[in-house]
């Protein structure tokens, strides 16, 4: 039997760790040959080789997202694309007097910004062939207060707009543009939060639990998928189910 996205090739942005590696690991399993992107080089290797094998097809390509020439670079040696999944992101908790400019112009540029010259570099092509997929991920804190958060969900609210805008300007060629909102997910950046904020936002879900990295994965590869073939401009949440109060 022919896998699902055989013949298929995906740039997976921030696949060394935690939510975009899972998501890589699935695209590979159903089929897909992945660009696995990063900056570091050793997890790079680690997660083409655990894609090798499991008889998976998939190359490296390193780029730092906060520079725009960088992200083009990865643009050209991605080559041509059929799913472009935007995961790679930074997530810095302050308050507002404490939020410096560099901060701000960080989580634009590789929250937004990055996003935004990829989709400008490789749909075009996508649409010129009738056919892609593009999912951005966001976050619940894009569209309910996180304390905090503020930058951070200002740069992600950005990316939602921007999804529902790319989804009018590529749709009627076949090209699909939707978003992913996770809740709280275990992996390396929210580690390096310590675990009881992870447990306090798990605290306000209605499924009392923080989230495996694959289990975002598979709302991922969903919308990336041609089972999500009448599914465009949507951002589904996988947050576990909101609470108002916990
Ligand atoms: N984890 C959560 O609870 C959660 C919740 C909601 C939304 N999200 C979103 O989900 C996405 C993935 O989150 P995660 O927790 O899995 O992330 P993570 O564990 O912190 O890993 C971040 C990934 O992004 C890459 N990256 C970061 N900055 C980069 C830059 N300047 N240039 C290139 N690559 C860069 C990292 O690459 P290297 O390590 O190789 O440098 C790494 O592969 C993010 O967009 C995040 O905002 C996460």
């Amino acid at each position: 039997m022919t896998a699902e996205l055989t013949g298929s090739t995906a740039l997976v942005t921030g696949a060394t760790a935690g939510i975009g590696r899972a998501t890589a690991l699935r695209l590979a399993a159903l089929g897909a040959s992945v660009v696995v992107h990063g900056r570091d080089g050793t997890r790079g290797a680690e997660t083409v080789d655990e894609i090798a094998a499991a008889g998976g097809r998939a190359r490296y390509v390193a780029a730092d997202l906060s520079r725009p020439e960088e992200v083009l670079r990865l643009a050209a040696e991605a080559g041509e694309v059929d799913v472009l999944i935007n995961n790679a992101g930074i997530y810095r908790f302050a308050g507002t007097p404490d939020s410096t400019a560099e901060m701000f112009d960080a989580h634009m540029a590789v929250n937004t910004r990055a996003p935004m010259l990829l989709v400008g570099a490789l749909a075009p092509a996508m649409a010129a062939r009738g056919h892609g997929s593009i999912v951005n991920l966001s976050t619940g804190a894009a569209t309910t207060l996180f304390r905090g958060a503020a930058v951070y969900g200002a740069s992600k609210a950005a990316l939602e707009l921007l999804t529902r805008a790319w989804a009018d300007e590529f749709g009627a060629r076949g090209v699909r543009v939707n978003a992913v909102a996770p809740g709280p997910v275990h992996t390396p950046g929210t580690d390096d939060m310590g675990g009881e904020t992870l447990r306090m936002i798990a605290r306000n879900t209605v499924l009392q639990r923080v989230a495996e990295p694959e289990e975002i994965a598979e709302a991922i590869v969903f919308l990336a998928s041609s089972r999500a073939s009448y599914i465009t401009g949507a951002v589904l949440e996988a947050t576990g189910g909101r609470l108002a109060i916990g």
